[in-house]
């Protein structure tokens, strides 16, 4: 067993915050900033993360049962757990294994893994690598054409439904990576990356496997016609070329033709219009505080949503998930499951496949503990009556 995979498996690493201690003093402080960090003054991050304890919860005392059912159905697939790994764009850079480490450990769970447009690995390997349903997330990065391929290459290596994320018409300004160089150090000349290399010297143990991976990788899964993979040179300035609109939902469902879940939904207005596009899914999401700051979170705007959509289409929830209670809650507000970020990117920055496995096992460990002291047997049972809901919740 490697020293990391050894940390994560120690009986005192019993939360998600556990592995990110860990991983932050794994990965240098420009890879750590880069996964934790939020938009601006971070009062999305925050929020999103401290709203959960504004639900309170009631349980059912005196209640036993001998098995607790985890399982759901998204999209027509059963999965056995609740949640999803959500798309994480540069995995690979937190741990050599990346996105295929993640989608293999996802499998192994029986949940889904998506894939980021921003990745490492080939979607072919990664959706080799697991034996759950893999969805891959598109941004329309490298113009249409590139779009096209990928769309393609994601339809005949098997991925089940394409995850479009419409909050991204510009890279939000995430100010931790351009105080510690995160550009330079991805895209600069020896002489820009000079001063920040002091704390990448300081993880030598990340330096020498990042450089046994070859180094900064291309973007192999935007491959521009004529031109090959997208170097991984300056994405916000890709993204910003590439904002998608709902008039490109009607061209990229033409094109896919399965399922599509929209991505990056805060208000009634964008819910219904997803379902009038035909999306199959929703995620309830602010991108985990990472593009306009100040917007309220996932779990506040969730009411909303579920309101206006009348049960048209499957509602998901993403945001400031760290413990299995938090998904009891977004499950008791009518989210159907939940994707997960930072909760198990963590433990790929701290160890690799073994800390999403762990991370993984102590969210599952977590809700059927959780479920278990409210007195319900199934996460299909939940409803609100679970919850104390603030009063002022539902006046919108
Ligand atoms: C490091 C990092 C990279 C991300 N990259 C992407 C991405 O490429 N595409 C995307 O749609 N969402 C991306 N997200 C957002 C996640 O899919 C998800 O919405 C968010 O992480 C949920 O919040 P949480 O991290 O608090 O769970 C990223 C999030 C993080 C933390």
């Amino acid at each position: 067993m490697s020293p990391s995979a050894r940390s994560v498996a120690s009986p005192r690493v019993v939360s998600i915050g556990d592995f990110r201690a860990i991983a932050q003093r794994r990965v240098p402080k420009s890879v750590f900033d880069y996964l934790d960090g939020g938009a601006e003054g971070e009062v999305t991050l925050r929020e999103s993360c401290r709203v959960y304890e504004d639900l309170t919860f009631r349980p059912r005392h005196a209640v036993a049962f001998d098995h607790c059912d985890l399982r759901t159905r998204v999209l027509g697939f059963d999965l056995a757990l609740p949640f999803l790994l959500a798309p994480v764009g540069y995995s690979r850079l937190m741990h050599p294994v990346g996105e295929v480490g993640a989608a293999r450990a996802a499998g192994q769970a029986g949940t889904a893994y998506i894939l980021s447009t921003i990745s490492g690995h080939k979607l072919e390997n990664v959706k080799a690598a697991s034996t759950g349903p893999v969805f891959y997330q598109l941004y329309l990065m490298g113009g249409r054409g590139a779009a096209e391929a990928s769309i393609e290459r994601a339809r005949a290596a098997g991925f089940s439904a394409l995850v479009v994320t419409i909050d991204t018409p510009v890279s939000g300004i995430r100010e931790r990576d351009f105080r510690n160089g995160m550009k330079e150090l991805v895209s600069g000349g020896p002489f820009q990356k000079l001063p920040y290399l002091p704390q990448i010297l300081s993880r030598p143990g990340w330096l020498i496997s990042f450089l046994r991976d070859g180094g900064i990788p291309a973007l192999p899964n935007v491959v521009i016609p004529g031109k090959g993979p997208m170097p991984l040179i300056d994405v916000a300035v890709a993204l910003a070329e590439s904002a998608v609109t709902w008039r490109d939902l009607a061209w990229i469902r033409e094109l896919w033709r399965g399922p599509i879940v929209v991505k990056g939904v805060l208000t009634a207005d964008d819910a219904r219009r997803a379902v009038d596009e035909g999306a199959a899914a929703i995620s309830v999401s602010n991108h985990g505080g990472r593009q306009l700051d100040c917007v309220q979170p996932s779990l506040r705007a969730l009411p909303e949503v579920v309101q206006a959509v009348h049960g048209q289409t499957e509602i998901l929830l993403d945001g400031g998930i760290r413990r299995g209670a938090d998904i009891v809650k977004a499950l008791c507000l009518g989210a159907r499951a939940v994707l997960c970020g930072r909760a198990y990117a963590y433990g790929l920055a701290a160890a690799g496949e073994a800390g999403v496995n762990r991370a993984i096992e102590i969210l599952r460990a977590d809700l059927d503990r959780t479920l278990r002291l409210l007195g319900c047997p199934s996460v299909a049972e939940l409803d609100r009556s679970y919850v104390n809901v603030p009063k002022h919740w539902d006046a919108n």
